[in-house]
């Protein structure tokens, strides 16, 4: 065996008997380093005659690559071993249960929100949002209350400080109805949203808290009439407490953005002192709605001889209490870890579909 020969043998028992990245790096500048052992014999190609450097300089080159492809090979066959190992050692056992002690619940009020928003969706309506902080134009005026209008008096409501002498004073809004001012002048007509979201009226006790959840829906097109407005919120209505044919009941009302206004109720009866959503003597009252005002349409720069539409407003609250059997309103708000996890609703079944425009 001549000397080359010995010494790729030698190399490529190193290579191969390598066990770590870092061993088959130091082998590698070992042998191919600017100081290695085949550099420093390439350089000693200079003394040779010029014969004998083409044919050591061809073995030389022969050697060198074949120590090249050896030591990328082996490092290849490494670095999987590597990854190999890493994923074994890091793995994560899913199949782990989690700690029921951290685990948390969803809120009736989100729960509800996102059973109502579904059904909606399914009738073709998106999701749209406004500021909790309003301006009085959006909050009233828009809405045909002007500002001497005694539903004014009616609303109860958080006035916060003007923020420069002149300027409008702005409100804690006390309905989500400024998302229909704000949504028919973004997108003008034809439309057909939904704006749920919290609502503040100065106002406490048994039936009313201060901060609340109201849903709004609003529906412009050509041609839109009350049929329509019935069948939309019938179908709501019997999908929300899983009731086909829910009796529902019809009762004029005033709002000063809509004309006709009505309001409805659904029949109910008492069981036991609670209060059960079906075919019944009693009636409850669940939400306001009606047919567009004209002015408010005009207000809002749409043509009210080409486009009408309906819209109604619903208390979120109301609806958990009477599907979810909740006694009492306030204890929505007490953060009571015992209530939560009795009414809260498992992250992994409840209905997720929150999402915005
Ligand atoms: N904004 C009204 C309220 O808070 C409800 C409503 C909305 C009525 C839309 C009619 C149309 O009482």
């Amino acid at each position: 065996m001549n000397e080359l020969q010995f010494i790729a043998e030698r190399l490529l028992a190193q290579i191969n008997s390598a066990s770590a990245l870092q061993e088959l790096e130091t082998l590698r500048v070992q042998a191919l380093g600017k100081q290695g052992e085949i550099s420093n014999l390439m350089k000693n190609l200079g003394s040779l005659s010029p014969e004998e450097r083409k044919e050591r300089g061809a073995l030389l080159n022969a050697l060198r690559d074949q120590i090249t492809t050896s030591l990328e090979e082996k490092k290849e066959i490494l670095e999987a071993a590597q990854l190999q190992e890493r994923l074994e050692k890091e793995k994560i056992d899913i199949t782990l249960p989690a700690r029921p002690q951290v685990l948390g619940t969803i809120h009736p009020i989100s729960q509800v929100m996102y059973e109502m928003i579904a059904i909606f969706r399914n009738m073709g309506f998106s999701v749209a949002e406004g500021p909790d902080i309003e301006e009085d134009f959006y909050n009233f005026t828009a809405l045909n209350i002007p500002l001497e209008h005694p539903a004014r008096q009616d609303h109860d409501t958080f006035y916060l400080p003007a923020l420069d002498e002149g300027t409008e004073r702005r409100v804690l809004r006390t309905h989500t109805s400024p998302v229909q001012i704000r949504s028919m002048l973004k997108k003008k007509a034809p439309l057909r949203i939904i704006a749920p979201g919290r609502v503040y009226r100065s106002d406490y006790d048994a039936t009313h808290t201060p901060t609340f959840h109201q849903i709004e829906g609003l529906y412009v097109a050509e041609g839109v009439h009350m049929g329509h407005l019935k069948a939309c919120l019938q179908t709501f209505c019997e999908q929300m407490f899983n009731q086909p044919q829910l009796p529902l009941r019809f009762r004029p009302a005033y709002f000063p953005f809509t004309e006709p206004s009505a309001e409805i109720d659904i029949a109910c009866y008492r069981k036991e002192g609670q209060l059960i959503v079906g075919p019944g003597q009693d009636w409850l009252e669940i939400l306001g709605c009606g047919m567009i005002h004209p002015k408010v349409l005009e207000n809002c720069g749409i043509d009210s001889t080409k486009y009408q539409g309906f819209a109604f407003g619903m208390g979120i609250e109301r609806v958990a209490m009477l599907k979810y059997g909740i006694p009492d309103l306030r204890s929505f708000y007490e953060a009571d870890l015992r209530w939560l996890r009795h009414y809260g609703f498992s992250a992994f079944e409840a209905l997720m579909e929150g999402t915005s425009e």
